[in-house]
């Protein structure tokens, strides 16, 4: 980043451009024969009047000399290329690592902001099945990196804890409930007898009238249905509960539909008064054609209220509380529409912030070897998922390790065996759909998190031995001796990609895409393993060469920490 900006602020100053011309316009060549930072004059040309080649000669002529690590420059066609010199980069990204520490790529710009994510959101009474999984992780990860930018971070849990299939639920648990399965696996019994009453509906289409009596004496708080409702919420949460404290995930408000129940009458009063209201067939709707969307349905016939004025609410709910800067919802691709609508009424109502509303969607999940067994029909649970990674991991680090002690092996399956699921949820865009194959995401040479921990833990384990003799303080290391003994192509590829760590978490954060920032680190591993394959490190010809690659490898260290724990993935000193 520093090398880039001074370069950015030599250009403007010396072409009379802003900086902003400059900024969104440099790109890292595909191959570092071409240098190791590129302007396509391109986009320049109409500005200035002038041919891209020309400009690029023009802005060489006038910045050459000007900077003194830069060693050369070289007109392309229309691009200028510019050449580091290797030995005070090296210098200077070891500097710039020293001075800040652990927590590489952080920043401040977000303090005095508070941004709501919303994530997880799984339905009472329901299987938290791998869709849930998907916001979940994908959440966690967009919640840590803003507050690793500074801002105050609010994690949010919208449980889907209301509507009108609660008044089937009721209907089911009265004919059907078994009050043992339920305590035993609550879930999966709510869930058998949900499922009941749907097979049952064709035969017994009464139970229709009766699922609307039952939500509708919900609605009144009846007390035996609203004491039903509050058991199966309970013993819901207390099943989400085991599985966020497995995933290391806490939400600092679980508000869930039911909360903004009560507040949607003001809602109503308040489409009501901006005259947006208009009956369609019984119902209140806000017509929102000229967004080229369908009518939001607001209010039933039945007068019963609906899962937009639930989100409607919540946005003013949430504003009047956190005075939030940014609310995003980490929820999936189908509710895209849903979410138009609901941005389009706030705006339509005159919320202030309804372009402040973001919804970030992702794709679908699907098997690639569905040698697995499913509890819930044909749903996969992510319960299940995370078991069966872990006790895969289990045999592999058994089989690699075969005298570590048991309770080592089980607490390591732990983490890999998450990680491998979370970071199969993360490394692609996640609009992609996934599809899971145990030997990709368990693949300890492959694009996978064991990949990236044993990587760490193959640097620890080097720190470890080279602290053991004591003998090479890293802070008295003089750095600008280091970084003319670290100017191979091996270890240069390892400077850009820490000093490109933190340009991709900035556009993880603003793409909402952990993705590339977990690319960023996994080519940062990569690059790692290249060099320690090919040099080595603690028996290096003599001490200086062993301390500058120290630093090196305490570098790499350091940056696939941070990413790996901006996933919200273990990091493990030993594997
Ligand atoms: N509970 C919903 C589901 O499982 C997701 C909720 C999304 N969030 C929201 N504010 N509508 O599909």
């Amino acid at each position: 980043m520093q090398f880039k900006n001074e370069l950015i602020t030599v250009l403007a100053e010396e072409s009379g451009l802003e900086e902003s011309v400059f900024t969104p316009l440099m790109e890292i060549p595909p191959q570092p024969e071409m240098g190791d930072l590129a302007l396509p004059c391109f986009r320049l040309a109409k500005e200035m009047r002038k041919a891209p080649a020309l400009i690029a000669e023009d802005l060489k002529t006038k910045i050459e000399g000007k900077l003194p690590w830069l060693k050369k420059l070289d007109v392309v066609g229309g691009y200028l290329n510019f050449f580091y010199d290797p030995a005070l980069y090296a210098t200077a990204i070891l500097r710039q690592s020293r001075e800040e520490g652990f927590s590489p790529g952080s920043g401040i710009e977000g303090n005095g902001k508070t941004v709501l994510v919303e994530y997880s959101s799984p339905n009472i009474a329901k299987p938290f099945h791998v869709g849930h999984a998907f916001s979940t992780l994908v959440g966690e990860a967009i919640a840590n990196l803003y507050e690793y930018r500074g801002y105050k971070v609010m994690r949010l849990n919208h449980l889907g804890d209301y509507g009108t299939q609660f008044g089937k639920l009721i209907t089911a648990w009265k004919h059907w409930g078994d009050e043992k399965a339920l305590a035993e696996d609550p879930i999966t019994e709510l869930n058998r007898v949900y499922v009941k009453f749907h097979q049952e509906l064709a035969e017994h289409p009464e139970l229709e009238d009766e699922g609307r009596r039952y939500f509708r004496l919900l609605e009144e708080k009846a007390p035996e249905e609203y004491a039903l409702w509050e058991l199966f919420r309970e013993v819901s949460l207390e099943a989400f509960a085991k599985i966020y404290r497995r995933l290391n995930i806490e939400f600092d408000n679980m508000n869930g539909e039911s909360f903004y129940s009560d507040q949607i009458p003001a809602v109503v009063d308040l489409l009501r008064e901006k005259n947006l209201l208009v009956e369609s067939e019984g119902a209140q709707v806000v017509d929102l054609e000229k967004y080229n969307l369908n009518p939001c349905l607001i209010l039933k016939s039945d007068g019963a209220t609906i899962y937009a004025s639930r989100d409607i609410a919540a946005v003013y709910y949430r504003d009047r509380e956190w005075d939030f800067y940014r609310n995003i919802y980490v929820v999936g691709l189908p509710q895209k529409n849903h979410f138009q609508q609901v941005f389009a009424v706030l705006k339509e109502a005159g919320f202030a912030k309804a372009d402040q509303c973001i919804h970030v969607p992702f794709g679908t999940v699907r098997f690639a070897d569905v040698a697995f067994s499913t509890r819930q029909g044909n749903v996969i649970l992510l319960d299940d998922l995370l078991a069966e990674s872990v006790s895969k991991t289990r045999e592999i680090i058994l089989a690699n390790n075969p005298d570590m002690a048991d309770s080592e092996v089980d607490r390591i399956a732990e983490s890999v065996g998450v990680g491998a699921v979370r970071y199969t949820f993360l490394r692609n865009g996640r609009e992609r759909d996934i599809i899971f194959s145990w030997d990709d995401m368990l693949d300890f040479e492959g694009d996978s998190a064991p990949y990236l921990q044993y990587t760490f833990a193959r640097c620890s384990s080097i720190m470890r031995l080279a602290e053991a003799d004591k003998i090479w303080p890293l802070d008295q290391v003089d750095l600008e001796a280091a970084g003319k003994l670290l100017t191979g192509q091996e270890e240069q590829a390892i400077f850009k990609l820490a000093a490109g760590f933190e340009t991709a978490v900035l556009e993880a954060l603003n793409a909402h895409e952990p993705s590339i920032m977990l690319r960023n680190i996994s080519q940062l591993a990569r690059a790692f393993n290249r060099f320690y394959h090919s040099s080595s490190i603690l028996h290096a010809d003599n001490e200086e060469i062993i301390k500058a690659r120290l630093l090196l490898t305490e570098t790499c260290r350091i940056y696939l920490q941070a990413g790996l724990q901006l996933a919200g993935i273990d990091v493990l000193d030993r594997m």
